[in-house]
């Protein structure tokens, strides 16, 4: 079983966000998983220009030539993929919209309608890797998390992770109390990962 974690956050390796992936993945080893996190910051990821010559001219491939050919692999080889954002603005960051944009070569043009009656493109490959989504934010609340839980309302995600505070990942507090709560939030990230 392969996980992978695309991580979004412009920090990259210093992110809260690798902090959380980190210990999913750990205890996705745990569990027997080969584990990948992918730094997207690292990785030449264009926009897409809206051409739609992924579904015209070249059906199923993107006609930009950037790391994407080789991240949809990755994406298409793992069982689990999960997306790790910081809160920006409300939403995700640019860099993990410019990754998700670059997924239209992945379905069709054909439209299929689900039972609420909204609309979704038909898949073009086989079988799509399970999903799971992971969010930071830097303010206290679970207010900051309202846009991409309404997003992410639509996907069927295996799970969501939504830490408020995310800064106080980094530690550098003399605070037991606090020291205590995010070693506990680490237990709990390995046994989701699990
Ligand atoms: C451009 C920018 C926009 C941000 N917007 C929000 C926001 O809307 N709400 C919030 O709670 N934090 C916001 N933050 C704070 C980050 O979400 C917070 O610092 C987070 O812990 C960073 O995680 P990372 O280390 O994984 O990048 C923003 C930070 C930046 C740089």
């Amino acid at each position: 079983m392969k996980v992978t974690i695309f991580n979004g956050s412009p920090r990259g390796r210093k992110s809260n966000s690798n902090i959380i992936a980190e210990s999913i993945l750990e205890g996705a080893r745990m569990a027997g998983a080969d584990t990948e996190q992918i730094f997207l910051v690292e990785k030449d990821v264009k926009q897409c220009r809206g051409c739609f010559d992924c579904w015209e001219k070249t059906p199923g491939t993107c006609v930009i030539e950037d790391d994407m050919k080789e991240l949809i692999d990755i994406y298409l080889d793992s069982d689990y993929i999960g997306l790790a954002t910081p809160v920006y603005n409300m939403y995700m960051t640019g860099l993990l919209k410019n990754f998700t944009d670059r997924f239209l070569s992945l379905v069709t043009p054909h439209l299929r309608v689900q039972e609420d009656g909204s609309f979704y493109h038909e898949g073009r490959v086989k079988k799509f890797p399970q999903q799971f989504f992971i969010a930071n934010s830097g303010f206290p609340g679970e207010a900051n998390f309202d846009v991409l839980k309404n997003f992410f309302e639509k996907q069927d995600l295996v799970f969501e992770l939504y830490r408020d505070c995310g800064e106080a990942l980094q530690g550098g507090t003399e605070d037991p109390e606090i020291t205590k709560n995010i070693n506990e939030f680490r237990e709990s990230l390995k046994r989701a990962g699990s």
